[in-house]
């Protein structure tokens, strides 16, 4: 009853999302947000814009970290980049980019590849106070020795203070990383294609879903994709079961990299 009102009031659709970890989250909420009950939940957010955010933070789980899985990144370098490369001109899609963590290090990687300039990196998320971090691109200077170490073990090619001033036990991204990326509110579970894209990357978001949902994100991934565009998902997430499984070839297992393949 709470997922059908936060659609019906806010539009916002968690109704195909896993139960089991859905539950958890909505009980974690109620617990943060000191309601007795889902019911109560229930209640406040609906006439209650503020604790409706509150609310979509703790259901949509922004957790992330840059060149999370280096492997992913490296992989990225060796198996996707020669090929895209070959265009002239380039639209990437970071779906599911929480606070910014993922699309910055695809324009760094972009960056160091020479091909930053002929891209435009559309990051897209239902958060919108994931997309407000995203925008300012200031990450907590705990963050950076992770990041460094990823960073170095994704095949970075220079050093990562490089891309990063210090201030105040904040680090704020060079703005220039951000020079081709819009940060946009989209949903997988409501809103359509946008672009046509030669590479979709949408890591860990697909393990919310149940499998009518990853459908639909796999469908529109696969219509925004241009003829032979790749597909990266997070190494928890396969299109093993799923019916867009034919219409994708593997280019790296573990990194679950995939290619469109020709109709
Ligand atoms: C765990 S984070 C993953 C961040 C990043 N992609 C990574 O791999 O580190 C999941 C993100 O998916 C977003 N998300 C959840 N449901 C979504 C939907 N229906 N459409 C788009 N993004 C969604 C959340 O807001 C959150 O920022």
């Amino acid at each position: 009853m709470l997922v059908e009102a936060v659609f019906l009031r806010w539009g916002h659709d968690f109704r195909d999302y896993s139960q089991a970890s859905l539950k958890r989250r909505v009980l974690h909420a109620q617990k943060q947000m000191g309601v007795a009950s889902v019911s109560a939940l229930q209640e406040r957010m609906l006439h209650d814009a503020t604790a409706f955010s509150e609310l979509l933070e703790h259901l949509t789980v922004p957790v992330s970290e840059m060149f999370r899985d280096p492997h992913y990144f490296r992989a990225l370098r060796t198996q996707v980049v020669p090929v895209l490369r070959t265009y002239p001109s380039l639209k990437i899609w970071v779906a599911g980019c929480g606070a910014g963590e993922e699309p910055y290090s695809m324009a760094i990687l972009l960056e160091e590849e020479g091909l930053l300039d002929r891209t435009m990196l559309y990051a897209t998320d239902i958060n919108p106070a994931a997309l407000d971090k995203a925008r300012a691109g200031i990450f907590s200077a705990e963050q950076v020795r992770l990041f460094t170490s990823n960073y170095q073990q994704a095949g970075g090619t220079r050093s990562f203070s490089d891309y990063y001033t210090a201030d105040y036990g904040a680090v704020v991204l060079d703005q220039r990383l951000r020079r081709n990326i819009t940060f946009a509110d989209h949903s997988l579970a409501t809103d359509s294609v946008f672009a046509e894209t030669q590479f979709v990357s949408c890591r860990n978001v697909l393990i919310y879903f149940n499998r009518t949902l990853q459908d639909r994100a796999l469908g529109l991934f696969h219509d925004s994709l241009a003829h032979r565009g790749f597909l990266g998902l997070g190494t928890k997430e396969t299109m093993e079961f799923s019916a867009w499984k034919p219409r994708f070839e593997q280019v790296a297992r573990a990194e679950r990299i995939y290619r469109k393949v020709a109709q």
